[in-house]
């Protein structure tokens, strides 16, 4: 299958209201439980990786495993960088043949931000490749949830135009990992931001958030929506469970159930995302 624009692909998503799932995976088995998933439903998808799980698996293992895995499901998908950090990361990861990068500058100065994701959009560009970058801030896994700073529509307006970025996550109340209490999205703020500028919105943090809020944010302009500590959780808890229940050695017995538990979390997923003409 072709892997078409990514961009377009966004964009097309954008004015159809609905989104692609942007998945994080952690080894082959929540690789395949991802992967079956998206082919079961026939639905495009974003792999995703972060600096953690590229240094987990190796760059180039996690390269080749995602590409294979594309090619033997048949799927639609890209490969993404999730939150880089550095300009370097970002080269190795191009080089080594990612579709597509995040820029993670959002914990620096509005100018730092445009300037380093200006950088990134001219490197990418040499490469054919799309670039995200964050304008606000979402709190990362571990840092308390007040340390979020949502979008200013009007900041974001100004990003979009001096960077040229592909697709912006907004800070609108989410958050990675868990959530304490339930999110209530700024849906207010994201339909102002989506009015100022066409650019395709992310939505970090998507475990946990409520299904309605998913859709409903989709239909103000999210269309990528990212989802990882779901994933983690969902294979953890059924390898644990099935390790609970025998004395089981052979991993080739064991990993299933938590593979088996990735693809009815991401199937799920992936309905919410493609919404909806119903709604
Ligand atoms: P969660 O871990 O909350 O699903 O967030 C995923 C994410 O935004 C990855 O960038």
């Amino acid at each position: 299958m072709g892997i078409g624009d990514l961009k377009s692909t966004l964009k097309e998503m954008q004015q159809g209201g609905r989104a692609l799932l942007a998945a994080n995976f952690y080894n082959l088995e929540t690789l395949q439980g991802i992967a079956r998933a998206a082919s079961e439903l026939n639905e495009p998808i974003i792999l995703q990786l972060t600096r953690g799980s590229i240094e987990y698996i190796g760059l180039q293992t996690a390269v080749s495993m995602a590409r294979s895995v594309i090619y033997e499901y048949g799927l639609q998908a890209w490969l993404h960088l999730d939150h880089g950090d550095s300009l370097d990361l970002v080269k190795r990861c191009l080089d080594a043949g990612f579709d597509s990068v995040m820029i993670d500058a959002s914990d620096r100065s509005f100018e730092e931000n445009v300037d380093v994701t200006k950088q990134v959009k001219e490197l990418a560009q040499k490469y054919g490749a799309t670039v995200e970058a964050e304008l606000g801030y979402v709190a990362k896994l571990g840092q308390s949830q007040s340390t979020l700073g949502f979008t200013d529509a009007q900041e974001a307006r100004r990003f979009v135009q001096e960077t040229d970025v592909d697709m912006l996550a907004v800070a609108i109340g989410s958050a990675h990992g868990f959530y304490q209490h339930e999110p209530a999205l700024d849906m207010k703020r994201l339909q102002e931001i989506r009015s100022l500028t066409n650019v395709p919105l992310v939505l970090h943090g998507g475990s946990g958030i409520p299904e309605q809020q998913l859709r409903e944010a989709v239909t103000y302009g999210i269309c990528k929506i990212n989802v990882a500590t779901e994933t983690k959780n969902a294979f953890m808890q059924a390898l644990r469970k099935t390790m609970a229940e025998s004395e089981e050695i052979d991993l080739r017995k064991v990993f299933p159930a938590g593979v088996e538990a990735v693809r009815r979390l991401i199937k799920e997923k992936l309905k919410i995302v493609r919404v909806d003409a119903e709604m």
